[in-house]
């Protein structure tokens, strides 16, 4: 698949490396000479961010490619993205120019502000140009607001969202269009009670960020607006909420209606501010930073499955599916090729080595991915039954390194109504980096005793069981701490 990114600023830079990542082909246009390194920039930091909120292997990434013009960039593309400056009359040159060339391919305009059917006006084809306004950056934050004009193409419109879902984003159809669409609209409203609060004295820049970054800004990070204040109702929830707060929506809380007069005053006192905040960062270093505190905050929301986090799981879940499930009952006798795991920044340590719990870590996917593939999945859990591990053995043969894409396998050496003996292998390609082997004890859980197995797991087990008799033992298999290797 080929994207042609139109503009490759901030945000165009953004959205081509979120396409390359994915495994698009990327084309991109846009005449400013510095516009290459700027890019490599952002795509430096995208490869440094983006694969550390999967848990499955990144695709190979796709081809980049600068354009000499716009109709060589968008020749041949499935899509196109257009990051050109917020100038409205500067839009309709391009797309004028781009529909001379590919007429009918979906056009998302990045804009933060413009509605479609101004974006529209006098396009040879405007059913094909709609809104997929993203946030910065691009390659890690999942939210695009996408707009379609008063008239488009239903499904494109469709086409373009389950797109954008297989880059790992979060499409937000508006109902309709509507000036700086939803997201903006927030923003704009706190920016100018903020640009009030600094004009008047009443607080710096900092201490705006402070009274964001300490409170509110967490709490809206996971749960939003209405959300967190049904829960500021208590046990009598949204209404009673309203009904405490109506009343002050005529007090002077805010002056929405009213903006400062934007001068170089104004300007000054901002930007001075800001520096003294800020200015002992680069905006490359603030950029990192900010990139890290987003990948941390969002395996939080991944690992509880919650907001943007869930977004990430879907992800991973829906690519999880395209990969081929192991035969149930092998007709080889083969190890189990259960997972594929990727070496993520957060896995790595002062060495540059993956860090000794991961390799267990990835055996304990590889353990969870064969229970489920026989049957002793969440539902059994939940029925009251589970394997548990009564013993692991972990042989290290070799050091994995970021970015390494990892292969978890199983052999089962022994099984029967209670136990299973097993041999899981750590590759990286065909090279074994790990050995565990691991004695698994079938439990009643409320009971807390050993027992039999339900009928229908076994079925599954035992049959594997007896395929990978076959197979010769492996060295490794049956060591104690200590022993000489042969
Ligand atoms: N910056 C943000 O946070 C943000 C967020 C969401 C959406 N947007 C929207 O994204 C768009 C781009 O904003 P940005 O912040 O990336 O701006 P930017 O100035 O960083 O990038 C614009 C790029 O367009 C290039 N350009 C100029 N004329 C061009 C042409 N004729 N053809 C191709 N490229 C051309 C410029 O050289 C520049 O590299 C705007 O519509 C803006 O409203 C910005």
């Amino acid at each position: 698949m080929k994207a042609a990114i139109i503009g490759g600023g901030v945000i165009g830079g953004g959205w081509a490396a979120r396409f390359l990542l994915n495994g698009w082909d990327v084309a991109v246009f846009d005449p400013d000479p510095e516009a290459p390194r700027k890019l490599d920039a952002i795509l430096q930091n995208a490869r440094a961010s983006l694969p550390a909120l999967s848990d499955l292997p990144m695709p190979t990434e796709g081809r980049l490619r600068f354009a000499d013009t716009l109709a060589e960039a968008v020749t041949g593309a499935d899509y196109i993205q257009e990051s050109v400056p917020e100038r409205l009359e500067m839009k309709h040159r391009v797309y004028a120019e781009i529909q001379r060339a590919t007429p009918d391919v979906p056009l998302g305009s990045s804009t933060s502000g413009f509605k479609p059917s101004e974006l529209q006006k006098g396009a040879r084809h405007p059913s094909a140009i709609f809104v997929a306004h993203p946030f910065n950056p691009v390659y890690l934050l999942p939210l695009v607001e996408i707009v379609p004009g008063p008239t488009h193409d239903k499904a494109l419109i469709t086409r373009v969202k389950n797109l954008l879902r297989d880059l790992g984003m979060f499409p937000l159809h508006l109902r309709r269009e509507i000036d700086a669409h939803i997201a903006d609209r927030f923003l704009e409203a706190v920016w100018r009670e903020a640009l009030w609060l600094v004009r008047d004295g009443i607080a710096t820049t900092g201490e705006i960020d402070e009274a964001i970054r300490m409170g509110f800004g967490l709490r809206w990070a996971q749960m939003g607006l209405f959300e967190t204040y049904r829960i500021a109702g208590g046990e009598a929830g949204m209404k009673h909420f309203m009904a405490q707060f109506g009343p002050c929506l005529t007090s002077p809380w805010t002056k929405l209606m009213d903006v400062p007069e934007f001068n170089d005053e104004l300007v000054d006192l901002i930007a001075s501010q800001s520096d003294v905040q800020s200015g002992h960062h680069t905006i490359a270093d603030l950029e990192r930073i900010r990139d890290g505190n987003l990948i941390g905050f969002l395996r939080v929301l991944k690992d509880r499955d919650w907001g943007a986090g869930k977004v990430l799981r879907d992800h991973d879940a829906r690519r999880r599916t395209a990969i081929p499930a192991p035969a149930l009952i092998p007709d080889a006798a083969a190890p189990l090729v259960l997972t594929q795991m990727q070496v993520l920044p957060g896995w790595i340590d002062h060495n540059g080595h993956m860090t000794e719990s991961r390799y267990l870590f990835a055996a304990s996917e590889t353990s969870d991915a064969l229970l489920r593939l026989i049957g002793a999945d969440m539902d059994y859990v939940a029925g009251g039954h589970s394997y548990y591990t009564a013993e692991s053995h972990i042989t290290h043969l070799g050091a994995a390194k970021l970015g390494d894409h990892l292969t978890g396998t199983v052999q089962v050496l022994g099984a029967d109504e209670k136990h299973m003996h097993i041999v899981i292998t750590i590759a990286r390609q065909d090279t074994p980096v790990a050995m565990v082997e691991q004695m698994l004890l079938h439990v009643d859980m409320t009971a807390g005793q050993t027992c039999p197995a339900a009928p229908a797991v076994l079925d599954r087990l035992l049959p594997i069981r007896d395929a990978h008799a076959a197979l010769p033992r492996p060295a490794q298999a049956g060591r104690h701490v200590g022993q000489r290797k042969n």
